[in-house]
């Protein structure tokens, strides 16, 4: 695979921060897997939730899926299975609106015929199709849909042009850019006078990423200067997913022994530049199981995405700001850990300082590379 487990983590946290939510000092800690520690626990809870979602009975307890930057869960009921995730443990999400706004574009997407699960409607909504249960946070619940992962032989180029096409003409394009989405590294900002400051001090700590990040420190600053260009200047901004990667999408049965792809996970659904989410999605499922994108599975999605009425995306230099950003992201979290700035949950600490410089000095490469890659786009 090409996304291994630190980077899945790291990607998540990142995605907590999505709303400039401190998720971890609110106490809705990314892996506390102690939340449902006894079976009577679970039991109660299996209750609740079937009652919230008018599922009947629960016939098993809540079954963990994964507790990654939100806790899941498989639940079988007497009206089938569902999987039911927590966005918040407190009684109200603090990013409410924004995922309001995310859950009405998946709204628009399943009323146009994206394939995606339909959330189970709560008896008692308190927004969306999320619903509170007293004392345990803010649901939702999904059909369970039997399935695998994506695997590095599965090509989707095509579906996943057509599918992005679709998705970026849900509603009309922003008329003005909006604010850089936060894998951008962006938002917050880190300035660049944040990474001289992580350099004086990784450098005063002895830190091992510290000489790395010296020499690499003009790449570092044009980089980030890039990718915010870049984000404003490459339009159309559309409202669209912001998070179609290869674990968000679940191959599921269709019988005969074929496989239909459906796209989950709407929750960061919002604005974004249509070109750049197109060239990141493109590159990133080429990647899967490879060390750089496929051209060919490139250039089919790419010709999918304008046959079915995609923006255009052109080879500028930045095309792939996306990639660069979310590298970007993940080195300032690391750094941020190794110095004592962030909680470990998200990034393992003892190999925080380790892979802070392996993609510190891999950054000129992934400069090479990208400039590589974005000229596969037709
Ligand atoms: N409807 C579904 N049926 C079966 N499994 C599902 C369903 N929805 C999600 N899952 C499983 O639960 C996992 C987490 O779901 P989801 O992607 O919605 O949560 P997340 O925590 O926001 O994920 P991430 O931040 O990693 O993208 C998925 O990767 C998938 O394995
Ligand atoms: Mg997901």
């Amino acid at each position: 695979m090409a996304y291994d487990m630190a980077d899945l983590t790291s990607h998540i946290v990142l995605k907590g921060r999505v709303h400039g939510i401190r998720l971890r000092a609110e106490g809705n800690a990314v892996p506390d897997r102690s939340c449902i520690s006894t079976t009577a626990d679970s039991a109660t809870l299996a209750g609740l939730v079937a009652d919230a979602f008018d599922l009947g009975r629960p016939i098993g307890p809540m079954v963990p899926v994964r507790h990654v930057s939100q806790e899941t869960w498989r639940l079988d009921t007497t009206s089938g299975s569902v999987l039911v995730k927590r966005f918040w443990k407190g009684p109200g999400v603090p990013w409410q609106p924004a995922l309001e706004c995310a859950m009405a574009l998946e709204q628009r997407a399943l009323d146009a015929g994206i394939d995606s699960p339909r959330p189970v409607t709560p008896r008692s909504p308190q927004f969306g199709a999320a619903t509170h249960i007293d004392g345990h946070g803010v649901f939702r619940a999904y059909p369970y849909l039997d399935h695998r992962p994506l695997e590095p032989e599965d090509d989707l180029s095509e579906w996943l042009g057509d599918t992005l096409a679709r998705i970026h003409q849900l509603e009309p394009p922003l008329s003005e850019a909006p604010e850089p989405p936060w894998w951008y590294n962006q938002s917050p900002p880190v300035s660049l006078a944040q990474w001289s400051e992580w350099l004086d001090r990784g450098r005063d700590g002895g830190l091992i990423w510290a000489p790395a990040l010296d020499r690499q420190l003009e790449v570092v600053r044009s980089l980030s200067r890039q990718v915010v260009e870049v984000f404003r200047d490459t339009g159309p901004h559309v409202r669209t997913h912001r998070d179609v990667e290869p674990w968000n999408v679940l191959m599921t049965p269709s019988g005969r022994g074929r496989w239909r792809p459906v796209l989950i996970d709407w929750d960061v659904a919002g604005p974004d530049s249509a070109p750049l989410e197109a060239a990141h999605v493109f590159a990133s499922f080429a990647m899967l199981g490879r060390k750089a994108p496929d051209p060919t599975l490139v250039r089919r999605a790419a010709g999918a995405y304008g046959q079915a009425g995609g923006h255009q995306v052109r080879p500028v230099e930045g095309l792939l700001a996306r990639y660069a950003g979310m590298r970007l992201a993940k080195i300032s979290q690391r750094i941020r850990v190794s110095l004592g700035d962030a909680r470990p949950a998200s990034v393992d600490p003892g190999t925080a300082d380790a892979r802070a410089m392996a993609d510190i000095e891999a950054l000129p490469r992934l400069v090479a590379d990208v400039r590589v890659w974005r000229q596969y786009f037709p």
